[in-house]
């Protein structure tokens, strides 16, 4: 039995997650953000893999959190794959860190270019760039595949060391604030009050108050909230009107929930 633990705040992630549970066969997919609270998390299959969108060249907090939980087997094929912009940074070398602390390893890690989904200042990308990183993105995971099924070691996909040492200097300076950075977030008139953001929001970080979306500071920056709002309500900071929202094309709203 193999599984894929995985974290999506778009849909790119969950999507490149089915695509491998699917080539890989006999193998589950569990998301991180339904078991990260449990008091503990095992899992003695064979082969286990991560699966999660790239934040400021560096990890979701919440894959921190759920790192830091996971009880650990030496027989076990551990790797990951993470869905960013082009800029993974150093994530996997950190990631296999966090696996050596606890005695075993990362095998192999890869990096796949998706859409971009940070769209407050530019929106989303055009439909053919969207199709283009998709098609590619689905020839890599085929590769991804092989070096799976054949348990191999590889080198861990990360950006050059110039970007590498940009990102972990912004990533150590900004990381008190991401929590809190959801204090620009606000819901325009356009709101009517649908729930839909409270429901999304994979770390409950959103409550109705006199039916409008209230944040409540542990904001994992995920984007889901200002990109699933069916009103395009949510904006940021004092600019509204944020320009064409973002989600995987391939990925229902339904799934997002799960
Ligand atoms: C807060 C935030 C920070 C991001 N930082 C990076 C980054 O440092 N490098 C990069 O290439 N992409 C970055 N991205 C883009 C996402 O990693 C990328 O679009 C990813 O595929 C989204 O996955 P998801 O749809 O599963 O959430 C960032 C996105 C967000 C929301
Ligand atoms: S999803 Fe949008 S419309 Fe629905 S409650 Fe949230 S902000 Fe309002
Ligand atoms: S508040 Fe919005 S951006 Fe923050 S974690 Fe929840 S859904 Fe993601």
């Amino acid at each position: 039995m193999k599984t894929i633990y995985y974290f999506s705040g778009t849909g790119n992630s969950l999507w490149v997650a089915k695509q491998l549970k699917d080539k890989l066969q006999d193998t589950k997919l569990v998301s991180i953000s339904k078991i990260v609270n449990n008091d503990k998390i095992e899992d003695k299959s064979s082969v286990i893999g991560f699966v999660f969108p790239i934040y400021m060249w560096n990890m979701p907090f919440i894959i921190r959190r759920f790192i830091e939980k996971l009880i650990v087997n030496k027989e076990t094929y551990y790797f990951s794959v993470v869905t960013n912009a082009g800029s993974p940074g150093n994530t996997l070398n950190i990631l296999n860190k966090m696996l050596k602390n606890k005695n075993v390893k990362l095998f192999s890690g890869f990096s796949i270019t998706m859409p971009s989904n940070y769209i407050v200042f530019s929106g989303a990308e055009k439909d053919e760039k969207i199709n283009k990183l998709t098609n590619m993105a689905s020839k890599r995971i085929s590769e991804i595949k092989n070096v799976i099924l054949n348990r191999e070691t590889s080198k861990l996909e990360t950006s050059n060391l110039f970007i590498n040492i940009i990102g972990s200097v912004v990533y150590k300076f900004s990381k008190s604030h991401v929590n809190k950075m959801d204090k620009n977030y606000w819901a325009d008139d356009k709101c009517n009050g649908c729930k839909i953001c409270e429901k999304i929001c994979p770390v409950e970080n959103i409550i109705m108050e006199s039916d409008k979306p209230k944040w409540l500071g542990h904001c994992e920056q995920c984007m889901a909230c200002i990109q699933y709002c069916p009103q395009e309500s949510i904006q940021f900071g004092k600019k509204s009107g944020i320009k064409k929202r973002y989600q995987n094309p391939n990925i229902k709203i339904s799934e997002m929930m799960k």
